[in-house]
């Protein structure tokens, strides 16, 4: 089963993943001065953007605008033809949208859509100068079975081992594609959620979607096949697993030259102010329009209608915004990520 999209309810809510760009948006600004700054004033006539893992393409705006700006202090008149990429059933639409507001307020730009998994080839060989991939390179290419928990990390019996050998193979993958893709002296940066001693930002919360899975299964209203098959096929990578290929993979090694790599944790301030309720809600619509859409997808390919899949799902998520209501701590309340920065060889 490949991976599905976020559910169209992810631009409203995905306040809290924008928040990596408080760090990463000043790397890629890093990036592109580096970039215009290699090729001489006569060379800047044009840039090709990519975008990996776009969703509805509301938090692929600001890093657009800023790389684009960046440029234009160069060059004024460099024409930039910039790729959102996301799997084909991704809300095209909202993309579009952004993307229109994006072509309207900035000259000789443009926008292409690619409809198509990371884990494959998306742009030709020795094409892109610069690209980004924020919050999206933890999602794997499928799942393994997972009947003990809905994460990887929390799961138990050994079935750790199988997703640990698909998170490396994944990773290893991604690298690779993208350096096919990326022109000699093109620069990559990929930002995603990470795994520390300190834990990870989804640890708390998938317990609370756990438990709420296993009480709607024994109310009658999932099976356990259905119960067992709920999870998320993501990784979320410690230090040694982002590093692993850099250190062992020849391919990998040839391909890159490592500019930096960063931990941090960000969050939204201004949520420690709202009441309990409404805090939960918010985080219930968070976390349900980011996992919401697999689960669905999920239980339909076990051979439910949609209809009868959306409402089993509301009783869990509605479980769910109950329990993060008595203590919001352990809901999604920050985001822990790395930035990785890569120049290609
Ligand atoms: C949490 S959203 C991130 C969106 C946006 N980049 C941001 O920073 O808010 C993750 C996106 O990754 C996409 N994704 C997951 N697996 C993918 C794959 N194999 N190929 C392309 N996109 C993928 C999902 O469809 C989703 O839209």
């Amino acid at each position: 089963m490949p991976m599905e999209p976020m559910l169209n309810s992810y631009n409203d809510n995905s306040a809290i993943q924008e928040t990596c760009q408080t760090v990463g948006n000043p790397i890629l600004i890093d990036m592109a001065t580096q970039w215009a700054d290699g090729k001489h004033n006569g060379d800047l006539r044009f840039v090709r953007i990519a975008d990996y893992g776009c969703s509805g393409g509301r938090n692929s705006v600001r890093p657009v605008r800023d790389i684009v700006a960046t440029l234009r202090r160069r060059s004024n008149d460099i024409r930039v033809e910039c790729i959102f990429e996301d799997l084909p059933t991704n809300a095209w639409d909202l993309v579009i949208e952004q993307g229109g507001r994006l072509t309207s307020d900035l000259p000789d730009l443009q926008v292409l859509c690619a409809g198509s998994s990371f884990y494959n080839q998306v742009c030709a060989d020795n094409s892109v100068d610069l690209a980004y991939s924020y919050v999206a390179s933890h999602f794997l290419s499928q799942p393994q079975p997972l009947s003990t928990h809905v994460m990887m990390h929390e799961s138990r019996n050994g079935e750790k081992k199988t997703w640990e050998k698909q998170a490396a193979d994944d990773w290893r993958k991604f690298l690779l594609l993208r350096a096919r893709e990326l022109q000699h002296g093109g620069k990559l940066m990929v930002s995603t959620m990470s795994r520390g001693e300190d834990g990870y930002s989804w640890k708390a919360f998938s317990y609370l979607v756990w438990d709420a899975i296993q009480c709607v299964h024994a109310k009658g209203g999932l099976t356990k096949r259905e119960a067992e098959a709920l999870c998320i096929p993501a990784c979320l990578r410690s230090e040694a697993d982002i590093m692993a290929p850099f250190s062992s993979d020849p391919e990998v090694q040839a391909a890159y030259r490592l500019e930096s790599l960063g931990f941090s944790r960000t969050s939204i301030e201004q949520e420690n102010s709202l009441p309990k309720s409404e805090l939960a809600s918010l985080l219930r619509r968070r976390t349900e329009s980011v996992w919401g859409g697999m689960f669905i997808t999920t239980l339909m390919n076990l051979g439910r209608a949609a209809g009868s899949a959306r409402e089993t799902m509301n009783q869990v998520w509605d479980l769910f915004e109950e329990a993060v209501g008595k203590d919001p701590n352990n809901g999604w309340r920050d985001m822990r990520f790395f930035c990785l920065q890569l120049t290609r060889n």
